[in-house]
């Protein structure tokens, strides 16, 4: 159970509960609250695709209007950017307490690491101002508008004239301005407490949690805003929680949370389920959705954050502005410090929402083909020897696997980068087996450094001062792992490059080229930390506080161990680093996979997985997983291969094990289970070109690489809560995995219009927007084919990914009523960046008028590129395709006994098997061995 008492709930944390009494307080006042915000009309200036203004906050008490810069950016892909900053902090015109040597502006760093691009403005924007408003239209064709209103100020913003989102029309704006500490009496308690500066100051100058003193030198300056979503009745994304995909409502009542969901990466053992509660990453993106229009908001602010979720239902209002539906989703976003800098994307669909927030934050890293593949991990595989023979045991099972990894008992007494000289003597000799198979072995190395003597890391980080300080700007220490530590500041740029100095292959001895990275306990994870992690008046580089920055210190972390893997060797060519991390924020997607963290060995866990997975697909970070089995506990036999059969499905696929549980390596399972989940496994091997190429669109598009029910059927209202199927990217793939004991049968929601066939079996299931109900005993993954898609396999079961390079491939063609299909498979050397070079075949696929063809994917310009492509191609020409399967052939296809090939200008008959399918169950011809070469232009003619 978690230790509720360790986190705070938002009456804990000061200006959480602040900001919440500040919207309670409003609520008040009903239709006569005034916003103390206006935008003062003098100060406006519109220019080449922004305005810039001043926001002048007044105060009840008198005296001068605080003055808050405020700049709005409109993009030309249609994302604006409102950024509000103070003008006595940006002017350092600021006390600080305690003799503090923080800085004094706002954090104003955090676009610096979350953005890849400021994003170009749009040339095409017009701007108009009167004395009441601003009103600019932007984006292509002009299609947005924003309204920014002066008195109080307000933004509304539409879409071809429909209203969507409004910042500050609740009126809960609140910048907290500086002010110099003064002792007040307090006012009585029966008196109406003013919201704009009558708040409750007992958290503004100090806060004490769990004998921990926040000694907060620059007092309160906390960013409040309201965000509504009108006429939107889902809100998806902000990871991570364990919570729902569509967010639940969060101020009280039935089914709905108390608190607010948190921000603050952390690391909360025994998390629980169904919770608001923060866990280790946080990426601030929400998307709102309804049919057929989906907007979103991103909030860059690395301080700690919470968000109230409430939903209105604005039906019986006549003056309601909203045509789409009868519900408003409310939210109201507030941080600790920092700016308030807001996007806002309009849509129209998922799709836009993530790749316009993608091109912004950068999109997921194509990751070397072996990390798609089976991971291996527990606390901890004791010796090399051990590690050898897991191998081997997997070997003489049959069973494939690309990775194995070594938690931190490996080290010599939890000094990173050393081995423990007894129990891994040979690292280099362990690493060699496994290359053999072509597989890789994956090292964790943490954030804190060993602080004892005669250990030359942490020698190094005190002699150059590359550790975080603590509110003195001494050294920071405190435990985790090796006792008594230091945290490496990878906000300094000079630590990312000593860090790079310490992976060289030279440094780092006993790793070769096959050993990759697991970056844990980065939230930063402090045992005897506030809420287990570093003091909030610790400082960073460039004399931040780490309140400032903390939900970005993991992703900075992370940073440093990607440079350092790209070069490890200059000698050898740069291979793409694979990095595993724990903490994350919005960009660390370009960087890695995460994992859900320290899960239990539990159904509700292995069910919460998935939804927790489609929420990071949904935001921008889609190479995520959770551990397979259940990180604590021993998980029953069932619910071990239960969670198989669910993982062969994760973007990220790794089995891991607290140091506590049994072992449960798959060739350990026993009868019938092991053969059971060997099969999930070789689905996932068979699978892998799906995957990759699914992979590869998300490095490009930043579309989910697992996509929730919205997504993909963007008008069925009936599936917009849906969290527990998905599809596997565009391939048509509609999982549901198993998640209950005993389960003999699983319904699987339908939406109308569509056809489906059981993946195993060619059952078809016509879609009338219900549920069908499919049996699933023990060996049943309920994996579903929609009608129209042409999915890449590869059938021959090898022993890891990396020896199934020049395999021939199976096309699985799924035909819809019309007899048409489509897909397309993408190929490259599966761990360089020759890719970049056009090192790389992606080939389209369309089935239409009893035709197959396979032509280039890119335009002519892409597909010429460079020698590197010629070389490539020329490598994979021996790859072949060797099957050919459709499934939903009209019977009258029997009489047919062959096919006509057409590659290279020249014909050949092949022949073709045909099956028919009984009762509810589709007929399939079989073409085997076609003979035509994945890289090359061909038709098959049927
Ligand atoms: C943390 C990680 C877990 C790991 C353990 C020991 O709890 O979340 O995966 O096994 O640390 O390194």
């Amino acid at each position: 159970m978690v230790k509720h008492e360790n986190f705070k709930t938002c009456e804990q944390s000061g200006f959480c509960k602040r900001n919440r009494a500040y919207a309670d307080n409003v609520a008040t006042y009903g239709n006569t609250w005034a916003s103390p915000y206006t935008l003062d009309p003098n100060s406006v200036r519109i220019r080449h695709g922004y305005v810039t203004g001043t926001v002048l906050k007044s105060l009840k008490s008198g005296g001068q209007a605080v003055q808050l810069p405020v700049k709005l950016a409109f993009l030309e892909s249609g994302v604006a950017r409102v950024t509000i900053d103070e003008f006595k902090r940006q002017q350092k015109d600021i006390g600080l307490r305690h003799g503090s040597q923080a800085r004094k502006e706002r954090y104003n760093e955090a676009a610096a690491w979350a953005l890849v691009t400021d994003g170009e403005l749009d040339k095409s924007f017009s701007g108009e101002e009167s004395e009441e408003e601003t009103v600019v239209r932007y984006g292509p064709k002009q299609r947005y508008r924003a309204v920014i209103r002066h008195d109080p100020f307000s933004i509304d913003f539409f879409r071809d004239d429909e209203l969507h989102i409004k910042i500050n029309g609740r009126g809960l704006m609140n910048v907290e301005h500086w002010r110099a500490m003064v002792v007040k009496v307090e006012k009585g308690k029966s008196e109406k407490k003013d919201p704009e500066d009558g708040e409750d100051e007992s958290t503004w100058w100090e806060e004490t949690f769990g004998g921990n003193i926040d000694s907060k030198p620059r007092g309160p300056e906390s960013v409040g805003m309201d965000i509504s979503f009108i006429g939107y009745q889902h809100v998806y994304g902000i990871p991570g929680h364990a919570s729902s995909l569509s967010l639940k409502q969060t101020r009280g009542g039935p089914g709905n949370y108390e608190q607010p969901y948190r921000l603050y990466n952390s690391d909360v053992f025994e998390y629980e389920m169904d919770s608001p509660m923060t866990l280790y990453g946080a990426i601030p993106l929400m998307q709102a959705h309804r049919k057929d229009s989906t907007v979103g908001v991103f909030w860059l602010n690395a301080a700690e954050t919470w968000i109230d979720i409430v939903k209105q239902k604005v039906s019986s209002n006549p003056n309601s502005l909203v045509t789409g539906g009868g519900t408003d989703t409310e939210t109201h976003w507030f941080s600790e410090s920092g700016l308030l800098d807001v996007f806002v994307f309009l849509g129209p669909s998922p799709k836009d929402v993530v790749a316009q927030y993608s091109e912004l934050t950068g999109y997921t890293q194509l990751p070397q083909q072996f990390a798609l593949g089976y991971h291996q991990c527990r606390w901890n595989y004791v010796s090399d020897e051990d590690v050898k023979e897991v191998d081997t045991n997997f070997d003489k099972n049959n069973i494939p696997y690309d990775v194995i990894w070594l938690d931190i008992e490996y080290t010599d007494g939890k000094k990173y980068f050393t081995w423990d000289p007894h129990a891994f003597p040979d690292p280099l000799g362990m690493e060699k087996q496994l290359n053999d198979q072509e597989r890789k072995l994956v090292v964790i190395i943490d954030p804190h450094i060993k602080n004892v003597d005669n250990y030359a890391v942490v020698k190094e980080l005190k002699s150059m001062s590359l550790g975080v300080k603590d509110k003195n700007n001494k050294l920071f220490e405190g435990w985790c792992w090796p006792g008594s530590s230091h945290w490496v500041d990878c906000f300094n740029p000079v630590t990312i490059d000593w860090w790079r100095s310490l992976f060289t292959y030279k440094s780092f001895q006993g790793t070769a080229p096959n050993v990759f990275l697991w970056n844990d306990m980065n939230e930063p994870s402090v045992f005897n930390g506030p809420e287990t992690t570093m003091p909030k008046d610790n400082i960073h580089h460039g004399n931040w506080e780490h309140r400032d920055v903390h939900n970005i210190n993991g992703m900075t972390f992370v940073n440093a161990t990607f440079e350092a893997l790209l070069h490890r060797d200059p000698a050898i060519s740069r291979r793409r680093p694979f990095i595993l991390t724990r903490s994350y924020y919005a960009g660390s997607q370009r960087l890695g996979a995460m994992w859900t963290g320290d899960n239990l060995a539990a159904w509700s866990h292995l069910a919460a997985s998935i939804p927790m997975i489609l929420t990071h697909n949904v935001a921008g970070f889609p190479f995520a997983g959770a551990d397979v089995g259940g990180f604590f506990g021993d998980p029953s036999k069932e619910l071990l291969t239960r969670w198989y059969q669910a993982g062969a499905f994760y973007p990220f696929f790794r089995a891991h094990a607290h140091t506590d549980t049994r072992r449960r390596e798959p060739y350990l399972a026993g009868d019938p289970y092991k053969e059971i989940i060997t099969q999930a496994l070789r689905l996932r091997y068979s699978l892998l070109p799906a995957w990759y190429t699914t992979f590869h669109s998300a490095s490009t598009t930043g579309a989910p690489i697992i996509q929730p029910h919205y997504y993909a059927h963007p008008s069925d209202e009936a599936g917009f809560a849906l969290d527990d199927q998905f599809y596997v990217g565009s391939t048509g793939l509609l999982a549901k995995p198993v998640t209950t004991a005993g389960a003999e049968s699983i319904s699987i929601y339908l939406p109308p219009n569509t056809l489906y066939y059981d993946y195993f079996t060619y059952t078809i299931h016509p879609g009338t927007g219900s549920t069908i109900t499919i049996p699933t005993p023990l060996d049943k993954i309920p994996l579903l084919m929609r009608a129209g898609h042409i999915i890449p396999r590869k059938d021959h079961p090898r022993r890891s990914s990396g020896l199934m390079r020049y395999d021939p491939y199976t096309l699985l063609i799924t035909l819809t009523p019309e007899g048409t299909a489509n897909g397309d498979l993408y190929i490259d050397d599966g761990e360089s960046y020759d890719y970049q070079e056009g090192a790389f075949i992606h080939r389209n696929f369309t089935f239409a008028l009893n035709s197959l063809s396979s032509l280039d994917f890119e335009d002519e310009k892409q597909r010429n590129k460079g020698k590197k492509r010629r070389e490539y191609v020329r490598q994979m020409d021996r790859v072949r395709v060797e099957k050919i399967i459709i499934v939903g052939v009209p019977g009258s296809w029997q009489a047919r006994k062959e096919v006509r090939v057409v590659e290279d200008g020249e014909g050949r008959g092949v022949e073709m098997g045909f099956e028919r399918g009984g009762a509810g169950t589709a007929n399939v011809a079989t073409v085997k061995d076609p003979g035509v070469r994945i890289g090359r232009d061909w038709r098959v003619e049927f």
